[in-house]
């Protein structure tokens, strides 16, 4: 009885008019009609952790090719790379001197085009990472655009910066923040002005406003389109723009947010000037046309564009398009992320997530659903291990498309890096007693494929980051050998949402049965139905799923079910009185 009241304050609490469709069953749309993207699943490479093929302790391209195969194994439609780009790796890759060419400790061009050949042999796309909102401080752009080159000189922001009254010295143009902690402007001696950098020092951000600059990243998109990949993933696209100068070229400072103390945090500062500008959205629409042309004068599948931004909805799901205009395939939707480390892991905060993404999104359109990437902590480290299959369960159970990061299959989680062996820039730019609240080390260590030395990743005598301690029992060579394991689970997973009608084209019914207990429903008429029942909670349950739906009949078959579940695969079980143990998630069907 309390338990109940507890979870009906806590829904009281949500977005309320979330509620009002969670128990609907909503259209599907079209079946037959899907596009490749639309039922995809989408991994993420992140290249300098996953396999190294020669020995230095980094990742490359080679070791991808090499391994291409599990890729082909585990059922994944298409693999997006984080950046392989010549770079001096201040932001492992996110800082890009050639966008043209690629990184030399991850290999050349002949071996991405190898890699490009054998993935279109395993039916793989290949999906590069494009990193629009700034180049490295090394790019021959930037060194023209210091010099003031001509066809240089607007190339980045650039600024005066302003003059104190009171000490009569010259101080940044505005208050504003970059990401990686500290003022986002830089004086550049030789200039003799202030450039902009929303991320580190050494990232410049490129000025948007210039059509020179719009014209050369579409030059970089074709040009990777014409070498055979199938879109991108486009990085951090809320700060592409800022907003316009003022009549006298002065930018506006942002204000407090009183939120939090730390004056060089990014959140000490509202972002309304820096984040989020409407011109953004245009950008995208543009870089989809591109896309839908290259498509048109070459044929082939269509190119997906997939977009990085952790803005509030009103903005995301803009990307996406409108009546006249097509823009994003799939903005990324890091609900699971974002919404789910507001509170414990619970029903009703999944069924939050998910609201919050089928509310919003345009009439039309694609979903997706992401677990992790490279910024954020290891899902099995955020949700618990013992709740990672019922996560990768649920991401391929819903409708749309669903994505991977590296190691989510087996259950990775994150690494533990000193203070010593820290290399990230945001961890980097605290000190040694608060790095770790932003260091991204411990999501990236090396991917775990055996327990033997340094895991299977290299051969090398170190790796660029020490490997996460639980790699002797959490590898794919150790979860292949298992009867029951983590990666089992994915694949079977995979496997039926690829073959599953109801999976592809069925409508859906979700919501959170009890405050512990989540249930989905797909249905396709003629076919059946799939029903998702997994147990957040610590304790075992009963539940009645006919509350949930009246019309489930009295027994459903078991399909998959979570690791350390006792029950049977190809049993039947009751509806009424399901029993679920803590961790315990199900997928049943009908049939
Ligand atoms: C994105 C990337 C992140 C990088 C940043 C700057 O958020 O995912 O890793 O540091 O952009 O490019």
């Amino acid at each position: 009885m309390k338990a109940n009241r507890t979870f009906k304050t806590l829904l009281s609490l949500l977005w309320l008019p979330a509620l009002a469709l969670a128990c609907q069953d909503k259209a599907a749309s079209k079946p037959a009609s899907k596009e490749w993207w639309q039922t995809a699943q989408f991994y993420q490479i992140y290249p300098r952790s996953f396999k190294d093929s020669n020995g230095d302790g980094i990742g490359d391209l080679n070791g991808i090719t090499s391994e291409l195969e599990y890729l082909k194994d585990l059922g994944v439609t298409a693999a997006w790379l984080s950046p392989i780009f010549k770079s001096p790796m201040v932001d492992f890759g996110y800082d890009i001197s050639d966008f043209y060419d690629i990184q030399p400790e991850y290999g050349t061009l002949d071996d991405f085009r190898a890699l490009i050949k054998r993935a279109n042999e395993l039916g793989i796309k290949i999906i590069l990472d494009f990193v629009p909102n700034h180049s490295s401080d090394e790019n021959v752009w930037f060194k023209k655009s210091v010099a003031r080159e001509r066809g240089y000189e607007d190339y980045y922001v650039w600024h005066d910066g302003r003059l104190n009254s009171s000490t009569g010295k010259r101080e940044p143009p505005t208050n504003w923040n970059q990401y990686f902690r500290g003022t986002a402007w830089q004086w550049n001696e030789q200039r003799g002005q202030y450039y902009l950098h929303q991320f580190a020092v050494q990232q410049p951000d490129l000025n948007y406003r210039n059509p020179a600059v719009v014209e050369q990243m579409k030059r970089v998109l074709r040009y990777w389109l014409k070498e055979g990949v199938a879109g991108f993933r486009c990085d951090a696209l809320p700060p592409l723009f800022e907003v316009q100068r003022d009549a006298q070229g002065q930018y506006p400072d942002e204000e407090l947010t009183n939120a939090i103390e730390d004056v060089e945090d990014r959140a000490y500062l509202t972002t309304k000037y820096i984040e989020n500008q409407p011109e953004t959205v245009d950008m995208v629409y543009q870089w989809r046309q591109v896309l839908d042309d290259h498509q048109r004068i070459f044929g082939g599948d269509a190119g997906v564009l997939l977009i990085e931004t952790y803005s509030p909805a009103w903005f995301t799901m803009q990307f996406y398009g409108n009546s006249s205009v097509n823009g994003a395939h799939l903005p990324f939707n890091f609900n699971f992320i974002t919404v789910m480390e507001q509170g414990p892991l619970s029903a009703s905060n999944v069924q939050l997530a998910i609201d919050l993404w089928l509310q919003n999104m345009p009439a039309g359109r694609t979903a997706n659903w992401v677990l992790g990437n490279h910024d954020k902590r290891r899902a099995a480290s955020r949700y618990g291990v013992e709740h990672i299959d019922a996560m990768n369960m649920l991401v391929m159970v819903l409708p749309g498309a669903s994505v991977t990061y590296q190691g989510e299959e087996l259950g990775m989680t994150d690494g533990w890096i000193s203070w010593e062996d820290t290399v990230d820039p945001w961890g980097c730019n605290s000190d040694a007693q608060n790095y770790e609240h932003y260091t991204r080390d411990p999501e990236r260590t090396p991917f775990h494929w055996s327990s033997g030395k340094n895991a299977g990743f290299s051969t090398g005598e170190r790796t660029w980051l020490p490997l996460a301690a639980d790699y002797e029992t959490i590898n794919v060579a150790s979860e292949e050998a298992a009867t029951h394991s983590h990666l089992k689970i994915y694949k079977s997973l995979v496997a039926l949402r690829r073959s599953s009608t109801i999976l592809q084209n069925g409508s859906v019914k979700y919501r959170a049965h009890t405050e512990e207990v989540f249930v989905v429903k797909r249905t396709l008429a003629g076919a059946g139905s799939i029903v998702y029942a997994a147990n957040f909670g610590a304790a075992k349950v009963s539940v009645d799923l006919r509350e949930f739906d009246k019309t489930l009949p009295s027994t459903l078959k078991l399909l998959i079910r979570s690791v350390g579940a006792s029950k049977t695969e190809g049993q039947s079980y009751s509806v009424s009185h399901l029993e679920l143990d803590a961790g315990e998630a199900l997928l049943l069907a009908t049939n």
